[in-house]
């Protein structure tokens, strides 16, 4: 026992974020925003969404999809003005089609392939909707404006295209990258003959939609961040060059690559599908906090730390990359040991610690990097701000959401107070549509330059 408790506070130490390194990181991530802005060389892509904050008046009917991962939802939602709204007929299919084992993230999957099953799921929730609204047929006058919340790194030159530059979060489909998501999409809907009907008017990212949603209901929200299966922030721009007026910008901040590394985290870069990429997300998300967890504990049992591991059926769990995920994690944190098939006694209150040690270390890296998003809108912290967090870890995760403000506190100081973190309700088919209502109703107020 006492060569485990010396090994965990080894891994306590290399896993710690001092409030010192909490705000070195903080401003070399400033410092990344503003490299980027200017398009200098930069980890941080800095992507303008051609999107301005909405206003709350956005109103009317519209269509959403949203893909982000391992599932795809569409939705018509409805607008009423004054940050309310409601999403009717909404659907969600997996990516991995359950009865014919197709998985549409696959590289021996087509783009067409993809974005035809797509279009699908907007042909259902389309005709779900007139199904319920029949007088609708004859007096829709134009095509139902969609906004289509696609959630990978991608350049725009307007808010209709979206050029993908690589996939993540384990998707491979073949043909996307480099091609615009948004001339693939309308192909798809061409070939259901649905054209006339549905008008995709915006590609969104996730974070953004988090914006748009938080936004509608509360106007002091000016940044926006994802903590699920995947990490990102965007917040309002109000010097993005070439734009004469604000607009959200999307930092793919999981691609930051200045933050402290472990051993652990280079493993699991190098044995990942994009090695050398989104290096901070890798360290942060869902998607791979129970990967960490997993190479860490395989570790420890590797040096006869964890006996009981090799208990059946454990070696397959442990033996399996990906098998651990953020789910499994928030459960091995609340769960009483004694009711756990992983492990024993002290090894599982081990488990629950280097658990809890990967979440507080994720917690504090968002929190450094959102430090240095407020430090770059408002230097002396002379205004308030608030931010609006989505994702599973944020939502789900025991301790996430109080390690988070509790980093942010010791990095605001005396001014914590003007800082305010909520959670952002409605998810992305709203923020979608929103993006859809603001594509469709107002003339541009900005162009920008090439
Ligand atoms: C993607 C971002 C996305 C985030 C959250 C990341 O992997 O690069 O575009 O916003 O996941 O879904």
């Amino acid at each position: 026992m006492f060569l485990l408790e010396q090994v965990l506070s080894q891994l306590e130490i290399e896993l710690s974020i001092s409030s010192t390194e909490l705000l070195t990181i903080a401003s070399s991530f400033q410092k990344h925003m503003e490299q980027g802005l200017s398009e200098c060389n930069s980890s941080l892509k800095m992507f303008p969404s051609y999107l301005q904050a909405p206003n709350g008046c956005e109103v009317g009917t519209f269509l959403a999809l949203d893909f982000g991962g391992s599932n795809a939802r569409g939705a018509v939602v409805k607008l009423e003005g004054e940050g309310t709204f409601q999403e009717i007929n909404r659907l969600s299919r997996p990516l991995l089609d359950p009865d014919s084992g197709r998985d549409y993230r696959a590289p021996d999957v087509t783009a067409e392939e993809l974005f035809d099953f797509l279009a699908g799921i907007l042909q259902e929730v389309f005709t779900n909707f007139l199904t319920q609204n029949p007088t609708l047929k004859s007096i829709t006058p134009r095509p139902l404006p969609l906004g289509f919340a696609f959630s990978f790194p991608y350049r725009q030159r307007t808010i209709r295209e979206g050029f993908l530059l690589n996939w993540n979060k384990e998707v491979k489909t073949s043909g996307v990258v480099g091609k615009d998501v948004g001339s693939l999409l309308s192909a798809a809907l061409e070939r259901r003959g649905l054209s006339s009907i549905i008008k995709p008017t915006a590609i969104i990212n996730d974070t953004v939609t988090t914006f748009l949603t938080a936004a509608y209901q509360d106007h002091s929200v000016d940044i926006a961040s994802i903590i699920g299966t995947g990490h990102n922030t965007c917040y309002l721009e109000t010097k993005a060059p070439g734009f004469d007026s604000p607009v959200i910008v999307n930092t793919e901040s999981g691609n930051f690559s200045d933050a402290p590394e472990t051993t652990y985290d280079l493993i699991l870069d190098q044995q990942s599908n994009n090695p050398g990429e989104q290096r901070f997300e890798k360290k942060l998300s869902g998607k791979y906090l129970g990967e960490l967890f997993r190479q860490i504990v395989l570790g420890f049992s590797h040096q006869g730390l964890l006996g009981t591991l090799n208990n059946p059926p454990a070696p397959a769990l442990w033996n399996q990359p990906y098998s651990i995920s953020g789910k499994v994690l928030s459960l091995i944190l609340t769960e009483e040991h004694s009711h756990s098939s992983l492990a024993a006694g002290d090894e599982y209150v081990a488990l629950q610690r280097i658990a809890y040690l990967l979440t507080k270390r994720s917690a504090r890296l968002m929190a450094a990097s959102l430090i240095g998003v407020v430090r770059h809108l408002d230097p002396d912290l002379n205004h308030p701000h608030t931010v609006a967090i989505d994702g599973s870890l944020y939502k789900g995760m025991p301790g996430y959401a109080q390690e988070l403000w509790a980093a942010l506190n010791e990095g605001f100081g005396s001014k914590a107070n003007l800082v305010t973190v909520k959670l952002s309700a409605g998810g992305s088919l709203t923020g979608a549509a929103i993006a859809a209502a603001i594509t469709s109703c107002r003339k541009p107020s900005y162009t920008a330059s090439e």
